[in-house]
């Protein structure tokens, strides 16, 4: 189904979802940022600051933000975390909720997120940001200002056994697809934390 997307057009999906027009170069990437206080740390240049890349902001970033949010936590790390997508279209939603449900069965109450936009400033705002696909990956590269200073690489990458591996976009499955993303961002948050615990932050 994801290919439907890429197929070029607006459509009508069965169930009733608007599918966005064929990926391109993510048209904006706007300095005004309307969830502005998801960001709870601005760290002075090197405290760690961590962004999630997916294209909607809706599923796979929020997610990873949360798996991480919590992770950090439960580990008792201060990390600043958001998350963005490369596309606009669903700016200023909530996530899916689908993705909400995959949160509240691991006791995270993700109601209060809102999609953005990925803006220039991120580059230099956040030590690192990952990308959720590959796609993601090349749209960040394209867009990446030659002042950045962040780590841009795939999320998986550091997952033992999973590195060149995308996410998979769970956006036209069911609820189990969830279920497998919360498996691999937790996975991946797992990894993040385990990395910060021994100041062994991948090198830029
Ligand atoms: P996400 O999932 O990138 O994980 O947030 C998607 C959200 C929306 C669409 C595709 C994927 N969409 O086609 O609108």
């Amino acid at each position: 189904m994801a290919a439907n997307r890429r197929k070029g057009g607006t459509s009508r999906l069965a169930h009733g979802r608007e599918a966005p027009p064929a990926r391109g170069p993510p048209p904006l990437l706007p300095e005004d940022d309307s969830a502005a206080g998801r960001v709870y740390s601005i760290p002075v240049m090197q405290n760690p600051a961590v962004l999630f890349v997916c294209l909607g902001n809706i599923c796979r970033s929020p997610l990873a933000e949360a798996a991480f949010r919590q992770a950090a936590a439960q580990a008792g790390l201060s990390v600043a975390v958001d998350s963005a997508g490369t596309g606009a279209w669903h700016v200023g939603n909530p996530p899916d909720p689908r993705a909400r449900a995959q949160g509240k069965a691991q006791g995270i109450d993700m109601s209060a997120y809102r999609s953005r936009q990925v803006k220039r400033g991120d580059f230099t705002r956040f030590t690192h940001i990952f990308a959720l696909d590959a796609n993601n990956l090349a749209d960040l590269e394209r867009l990446r200002p030659s002042s950045a200073t962040a780590h841009v690489g795939l999320l998986l990458d550091i997952v033992p056994g999973r590195e060149g591996q995308s996410v998979a976009d769970p956006y036209y499955g069911g609820p189990e697809d969830f279920a497998v993303t919360w498996r691999e961002v937790s996975e991946a948050a797992e990894a993040l934390v385990a990395m910060l615990k021994v100041s062994n932050w991948p090198a830029r």
